[in-house]
């Protein structure tokens, strides 16, 4: 994945946490790697990796560092770095929703070696869409769950996410019924 989610866990953790437990938490993870660039590709695993150790420097889940990541994602992250490509994305969380399959896609002339998500995105009533999400990576649901909370703080609107498919468990994927 590119530095740059790399870099956004680190930001996370420095953030609440210092820069002592983030060495901490690299070297826990044996990760040597003095400064992630945001556009250069790292290997997956590295990423996995910081991610657990996190988890157990912090004494949280996994699921809870890759919800917080999430959410930190579209708060810390794209609002501040990215800040034009997520205003391109729509003026109201729905407007987001409805064009977040076609979101990473307008990125790869940028990211060139994006290996991005997949996204559907079907209407579920009138404040509420279904959100169908296919990776060819595997463990990160919950991050996904803290990128559409995220998202309801950015336009603040009190949203809703609820898994209500699990990939693995009768479904090629996970869906998530979003509604505001
Ligand atoms: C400007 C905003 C954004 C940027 C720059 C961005 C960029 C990226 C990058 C670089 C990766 C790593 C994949 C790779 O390097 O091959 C990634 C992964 C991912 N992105 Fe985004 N993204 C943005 C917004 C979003 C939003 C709004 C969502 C969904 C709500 C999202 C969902 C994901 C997920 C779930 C992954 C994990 C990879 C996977 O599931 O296979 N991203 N994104």
């Amino acid at each position: 994945m590119y530095g740059m989610v790399n870099r956004a866990l680190q930001e996370m953790v420095e953030g609440s946490q210092g820069t002592d437990v983030w060495e901490r938490v690299k070297t826990r993870a044996g990760v040597d790697v003095e400064v992630f660039i945001s556009t250069e590709g790292y290997p997956d695993e590295l990423s996995y990796k910081l991610v657990s150790a996190t988890s157990e420097v912090l004494r949280m889940s996994v699921d809870g560092v890759l919800e917080q990541l999430g959410g930190h994602w579209i708060l810390q992250t794209a609002r501040y770095g990215y800040g034009d490509l997520m205003a391109a994305g729509g003026a109201s969380l729905a407007e987001f929703l409805v064009s977040l399959p076609e979101f990473h896609s307008r990125m790869t002339a940028i990211f060139p070696e994006l290996n991005p998500p997949e996204f559907r995105v079907e209407r579920n009533g009138e404040r509420g869409v279904l959100v169908h999400y296919y990776s060819h990576r595997t463990g990160l649901t919950s991050l996904v769950k803290g990128l559409l909370r995220g998202l309801g703080e950015m336009y603040s609107e009190p949203v809703t996410v609820t898994l209500v498919k699990v990939r693995g468990q009768g479904s090629d994927h996970d869906e998530f019924a979003v509604s505001w």
